[in-house]
């Protein structure tokens, strides 16, 4: 098999990137290790910034994201009693987020592709990646136990963390700066209306909490918890006992439908690009979901990334490609600092020092007393432009 653009992984950057390029006459493949009906009932993340849905929206694959997607007014902090409310539109110049499930997301795009018969090979995992020194790099896959092979233009990684396409650039172990966090987030889907829609987050001294709105009758929520916890460690009468408090409101409790736990952590691969190969989203960096950036910085990849192969198909012009790397890692450590700056400002470390819990509080004290503070965390939360400075 031969194509232009070979793409691993049907998340939503790999499946974005397949529309834009397919959009402007691009050929391109994507393979996918899990079954179609494993991807369309994933459920992941769950927050769009501004930005994101407007390239979803110019993709030509909105009609329900614009029909269903929720816009928020803002973000709550519950602490001390006290409920303080962050209004995105009012200090971020209408500038908000929108609550649009990953799930309902990548569903909409796999309908579209189809519609369109764009290539997506299902129950196929990508192998190894050879030729990496030549202008025709070949993608191997197994599908059915057969070894299948593409040859390609252009390999794209929008593999995920556990991918193969980050451990196939020579040197990226050198190049990948992590940070393990000294906790843990309990994850819980519940099948109950949220307590609001937009979304609240609480500090306490047992730890942090989140509630976000997945749909009118399904709710996640998140409450810190110690490394090493496993879903048992809680009974669900806990967890909602435990919601209520570090939340300071009562929740509609509902059937919990999924549990999970994620030890967080924060990774940035500096080195995006090998030639012909690239990487984006998870794939390249990881950040704790505190600040809702995970699905966003993945949109914001291929919004460049997009751009680079167009310009090289259209102009035979390599230069947006060969600074891939430099123009999204610009923006991508700028949100990690804000998703670090979160979760250090809302978790409670084991041990914390009375000193580090005064700081917690002041920062908070200082956001909700600020106007510029406010701004400042609008302007982030909402999403911070993708650099637009380049044509094609
Ligand atoms: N071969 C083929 N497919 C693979 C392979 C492989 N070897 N390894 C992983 N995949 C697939 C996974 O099954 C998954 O469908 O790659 C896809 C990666 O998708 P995501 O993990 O959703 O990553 P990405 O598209 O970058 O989106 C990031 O996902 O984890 C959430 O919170 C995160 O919202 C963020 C978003």
């Amino acid at each position: 098999m031969k194509t232009q653009v070979g793409i691993i992984g049907a998340g939503p950057a790999g499946l974005l990137l397949s529309r834009l390029l397919h959009n402007k006459g691009i050929n391109n493949i994507v393979i996918e290790k899990e079954s179609e009906n494993y991807v369309r009932n994933r459920s992941r993340a769950g927050i769009l910034e501004q930005t994101s849905v407007d390239l979803i929206l110019s993709s030509g694959v909105g009609d329900n994201l614009e029909k269903k997607g929720i816009i928020h007014e803002g973000i709550s902090f519950h602490y001390n009693q006290k409920k303080h409310f962050i209004n995105f539109i009012e200090s971020n110049n209408k500038k908000t987020v929108v609550a649009y499930t990953q799930k309902q997301l990548v569903r909409d795009f796999i309908d579209k592709a189809q519609e369109d018969n764009l290539e997506i090979i299902f129950e196929a995992k990508a192998k190894k990646i050879e030729g990496l020194e030549t202008t025709e790099p070949i993608l191997f896959y197994e599908k059915n136990n057969i070894e299948e092979s593409v040859e390609c233009d252009f390999i794209i990684g929008c593999d995920g963390f556990h991918g193969i396409s980050r451990v196939s650039i020579p040197g990226h172990e050198e190049e990948t700066i992590t940070k393990i966090f000294p906790y843990s987030l309990y994850g819980v889907l519940s099948d109950s209306p949220p307590i609001s829609e937009n979304i609240i987050c609480g500090y306490h001294p047992n730890g942090c909490s989140i509630q976000s709105m997945r749909g009118a009758h399904l709710t996640k929520f998140y409450f810190q918890c110690p490394n090493g916890t496993t879903t048992n460690s809680w009974s669900d009468n806990e967890i909602w006992d435990e919601l209520d408090l570090r939340l300071g409101v009562k929740n509609t409790r509902g059937d919990i439908l999924d549990k999970t736990v994620i030890p967080l952590r924060s990774m940035v691969c500096n080195k995006m690009q090998y030639n012909r190969l690239f990487i984006a989203g998870d794939a390249a960096h990881i950040v704790p979901p505190t600040g809702a950036k995970g699905m966003n910085c993945a949109i914001a990849d291929i919004s460049v990334l997009s751009k680079g192969l167009i310009n090289y198909y259209i102009n035979n012009n390599f230069e947006l490609l060969d600074n891939y790397t430099t123009i999204a890692l610009k923006r991508i450590w700028k949100v990690v600092r804000f998703s670090w700056w979160m979760t250090t400002t809302l978790f409670i470390e084991p041990k914390q020092s009375f000193f580090d819990s005064e700081m917690q509080l002041a920062t908070l004290d200082y956001l909700f007393s600020s106007k510029a503070a406010i701004k400042s965390f609008s302007e982030n939360y909402a999403g911070l432009p993708i650099e637009s400075n380049f044509s094609y």
